[in-house]
């Protein structure tokens, strides 16, 4: 490509349900993306959107939306794929496996089949597994290709200390790790307030008389709080939308942010074969680097155990 030609930051969205348009009217608010394509199996109700969000272009900074199809993967920066069969009350994301998997593995042999040098964002449930066999259709750079992984939950489980501990949100560094599901776990050993590590935070605040009382009772209630959502309005897409606003500005201005997104492990807490969500680097290139995390016997044990039931799963997938 004639490198004197501007080269617009372009996000494809795959998928323009609630979460796909959400984060793109997300991206356009924040001016994070100079032009947005949405593709939906439904091409009118794409064009829909698009319009109805161009409609505002006055009050954006500046941004072009439209609908598009495969062509679109090839010039992309980032791609994001939200598309596939939702949790119905009651329903694990588990339990959306197969349906899914068929789903991811089509839009990778588009995006491959276009050459596109695009990073790939996977959003759809389960999506350690779909990120896990996303990565593996692609034949990419493991780093290309990941998942929303646990950046949702890690900010559920920080407003809930925010809130428990009267604390402004922003001074709490808090992550869960593993599965974007449930058997994700809270990395308490890594969970600091203000900087300083959650124990010795409650020592100097007093407010509990018993710190550790209620702490699983809150990682119980991040677990939980999709189905809570779902249980309420049918499905989840506002914070889940600015979760992946998060992750494009690390990957789109290329912020070196950490961020719990599901990456593809290749020896990294002794595991392989799977995606989790771990504490990653991340850079306009995806994750540059995993971190690997000195956890506590306790926490690697919940670990492995998300790895395993993972494993367990993506050995059942046919595609
Ligand atoms: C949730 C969906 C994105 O946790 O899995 O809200």
């Amino acid at each position: 490509m004639n490198q004197h030609h501007w080269k617009p930051r372009k996000v494809v969205i795959v998928g323009a349900g609630n979460v796909g348009s959400t984060y793109a009217f997300t991206l356009a608010l924040r001016g994070l993306a100079d032009e947005i394509v949405l593709i939906d199996a439904n091409r009118d109700f794409a064009k829909g959107q698009a319009l109805d969000m161009m409609h505002g272009q006055a009050f954006f900074p500046s941004i072009q939306i439209r609908e598009g199809g495969p062509a679109d993967y090839t010039d992309a920066a980032l791609i994001v794929i939200t598309a596939g069969a939702k949790q119905q009350p009651g329903e694990t994301r588990l339990s959306l496996v197969q349906r899914n998997a068929i789903i991811i593995k089509s839009c990778m042999d588009e995006i491959v089949a276009a050459k596109s040098e695009a990073v790939v964002l996977i959003v759809s449930n389960p999506v350690d597994i779909l990120t896990y066999v996303a990565h593996k259709v692609s034949g990419w750079p493991r780093g290309r290709v990941i998942g929303s992984g646990t950046v949702l939950d890690s900010a559920r489980f920080r407003h809930l200390l925010a809130q428990r501990c009267n604390v402004d949100v922003h001074n709490v560094h808090a992550h869960i790790m593993g599965e974007h599901g449930d058997s994700e776990f809270a990395a308490w050993s890594i969970t600091n307030m203000a900087g300083m590590p959650i124990d010795h935070y409650c020592e100097t605040c007093e407010k509990c008389p018993e710190p550790r009382l209620g702490r699983d009772e809150i990682v119980a209630e991040v677990r939980n709080s999709a189905y809570h959502v779902i249980g309420y309005k049918g499905a989840t897409w506002f914070a889940v939308a600015l979760a992946l606003a998060d992750i494009s500005t690390s990957i789109l201005r290329n912020h070196h942010s950490v961020l719990t997104v599901s990456a593809v492990l290749d020896g990294e807490y002794g595991e392989h074969g799977v995606a989790l969500g771990v504490p990653s680097l991340m850079s306009w290139r995806g994750v540059d680097t995993v971190l690997q995390v000195d956890l506590p016997e306790e926490e690697a044990a919940a670990l492995h155990k998300s790895a395993a039931t993972l494993r367990d799963i993506i050995a059942s997938i046919d595609i």
